[in-house]
């Protein structure tokens, strides 16, 4: 969602401002814009929609000169992405430039006291009325202080907000807010910067300050900054984060795409996540902060998240219940936050999120702290808003995911739930020593299944192939493949814009089997676990209808190779409830093929946002 950057100090601020937007371009956007204090003493600017690409041809030709700004590139939630409604947004006076994250609830009421008062507004937005609310506490009850005016019109919000203001008359000066959208802000010999997050910021600075709900800051050209908090109280020693992710970590290194990319970084991924994690005392996951009484007591666990990490949920539910036998109840966030839920003494809530900055998801771990629930975050970003609000993180260690399609923190997540549930399973006695020194040396072994599935990717090329004219698919697996079918499709919806439904397979004959004609893309997975043989059934069904058959199945699998029409092979996996962990790479690659082929920008695909930091 909306990115924002900010500088001020000793450097031209326009080349950090262009290039800390395209390191941005990740969270989602449909137009962007950039504003300069120049040395003329007045504010100047491009915005338009489209790509950051296109900014910068025009910025190119605007002789943006000066070394304090603002830029942001937006994702639309009021008013249509178009020249108008980019940011920056000015004040009447054209001396004040906003950038705004979030979504300003009372816009409505504060736009009507706005224009009563005589305000002039020229863009559809929310955002737009935090200019004017600057501008009237600036030249009013701020006296021209910027940090106390933006501190005062932040009083005035209802909603979420990450800001970045900047004012003519108090050069030099950037000031930021936040109440739950995310901003870092980084000191540096050269002055300080701002960004929605560390990927903005790498290569500039190694840690960051992070501001906290309600917080308002102001960065001066000389790096300095001064934190205060909603109250105007001075915040002396503000939190602050390493980065532990260096530049080339969100670059390329001759991928085509990030999505290609992270997918291959998936082996890595998990071995340094699985690494160190086995004790004599069973899985080490000493940054949970749970004493093993606490872990031994647990008697029902919420696990709460959003798309692909509410997959995770549903594979974390499996994994918890079939080792440590405590009943799971998985829920995506966006509805878990309108319902009753029971919270017991010994309640722990599950949030997964990548980001950790999902607004859905975060609200929810606020429900059930409230509740009294032990919160625990499992994340990718160290120093999120997940995990800096719940009580223990587990931090899967991915590296940055650029693509805004989950691949390794898919993988990695799901291998964090299980380092979860066997630890539970531990404390609580259905799993001894041997058994769980077991299990964790089966999940020491997927890092190598996948390498191999990775060399095979030339099957999801071939397969691909399948999909061409197609107007839908159907994704149908059983158990947790279930999960993994639903996984596909989603991968595929989102990157390639083909319709793709997923299924239980044993519900085909419920409903979508009506779907099938000659042709029709099906994809089956279905590797050698308890369910097989009934999913086998499923694909005859498939097969009889005239559809096209896609099956991912163990290798050696005979049935399944003379059924269907095409197959991705995996090799065998111990356990079945780890084997979606493999299965899914597959449907990744089948993907991004399928995408490709479509002519589809894979790692920013339309209307999705990396980071959904809105409800
Ligand atoms: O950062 P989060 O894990 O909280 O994000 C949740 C979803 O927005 C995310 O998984 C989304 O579904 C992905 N684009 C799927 O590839």
């Amino acid at each position: 969602m909306c990115g924002i950057v900010g500088y001020t100090g000793s450097e031209q601020a326009a080349p950090f401002l262009l290039a800390g937007l395209a390191a941005l371009e990740y969270r989602g956007y449909d137009s962007a814009g950039i504003e300069v204090l120049s040395p003329d003493g007045g504010l100047h600017g491009v915005k338009c929609a489209g790509r950051v690409a296109t900014l910068q041809e025009r910025c190119a030709t605007a002789n943006l000169v000066g070394t304090s700004g603002i830029a942001h590139t937006r994702w639309a939630t009021h008013g249509a992405p178009s020249d108008k409604n980019a940011h920056p947004h000015l004040d009447c006076s054209g001396r004040i430039a906003i950038v705004h994250n979030g979504i300003i609830e009372n816009y409505r009421q504060l736009r009507e006291q706005l224009l009563t008062a005589g305000h002039e507004f020229a863009s559809d937005t929310d955002s737009e009325v935090v200019a004017h609310l600057v501008e009237d506490s600036l030249n009013g009850p701020a006296h021209g202080d910027l940090l106390e005016a933006v501190r005062i019109a932040c009083g005035r919000l209802q909603g979420s907000w990450a800001l970045a203001v900047i004012s003519a008359d108090n050069p030099g000066q950037i000031v930021v807010a936040r109440r739950r959208s995310p901003l870092v802000i980084a000191r540096t010999g050269d002055g300080a910067y701002a960004a929605s997050d560390v990927t903005a910021l790498a290569g500039k600075a190694s840690t960051v300050i992070q501001l906290e709900d309600g917080q308002v800051a102001r960065m001066d050209k000389d790096g300095s900054v001064r934190v205060i908090s909603h109250d105007g109280t001075l915040v002396s020693r503000p939190a602050t984060y390493k980065i532990d992710w260096d530049a080339s970590a969100a670059t390329l290194g001759g991928y085509p795409d990030f999505m290609a990319k992270e997918i291959a970084e998936q082996p890595e991924a998990l071995e340094r996540l699985l690494a160190d994690r086995l004790g004599s005392d069973g899985i080490r996951l000493d940054e949970l902060d749970m004493t093993a009484e606490e872990a031994a007591t647990i008697d029902r666990v919420y696990v709460v998240a959003c798309g692909t990490s509410y997959h995770v949920g549903l594979i974390t539910r499996t994994a918890i219940e079939t080792w440590a036998k405590v009943p799971v109840v998985v829920e995506t966030a966006s509805e878990f936050i309108y319902h009753d839920v029971l919270v017991t003494d010994h309640t722990l809530c599950v949030i997964i999120t990548q980001s950790g900055e999902t607004a859905d998801t975060l609200a929810a771990g606020r429900k059930m702290h409230d509740l009294g629930a032990k919160v625990l975050a499992i994340t990718n970003v160290v120093g999120c808003t997940a995990a800096r609000e719940s009580d223990g993180v587990l931090y899967i260690q991915a590296g940055p995911e650029v693509c805004v399609c989950s691949t390794k923190a898919y993988t990695a997540q799901m291998v964090a739930a299980f380092l979860l549930a066997l630890y539970l399973a531990h404390r609580k006695g259905e799993l001894d020593n041997i058994q769980v020194a077991e299990k964790y040396q089966e999940l020491r072994e997927l890092p190598d299944i996948i390498r191999e599935v990775l060399k095979r990717s030339w099957q999801d090329r071939v397969a691909a192939s399948e999909f061409e004219g197609a107007y839908s698919s159907l994704f149908i697996g059983r158990g947790v493949n279930a999960t993994t079918a639903a996984e596909g499709a989603l991968k595929l919806k989102e990157i390639s814009y083909l319709h793709a439904e997923s299924y239980a397979a044993g519900e085909m004959k419920h409903g979508p089997i009506a779907l099938l004609e000659p042709g029709y893309p099906v994809v089956a997975v279905v590797p050698r676990d308890h369910w097989h043989d009934k999913t086998v059934s499923n694909i005859e069904e498939v097969i009889a209808r005239g559809a096209t058959c896609i099956a991912v199945a163990t290798d050696g699998d005979a049935d399944v190779a003379a059924l269907c029409n095409r197959v991705l092979w995996v090799p065998p996996v111990e356990d079945e409830i780890l084997e979606p962990v493999v299965t899914v790479v597959h449907l990744q690659m089948l993907a991004r093929y399928v995408a490709l082929d479509r002519g589809c920008d894979v790692d920013k695909p339309r209307n999705l946002a990396k980071s959904v930091t809105v409800e």
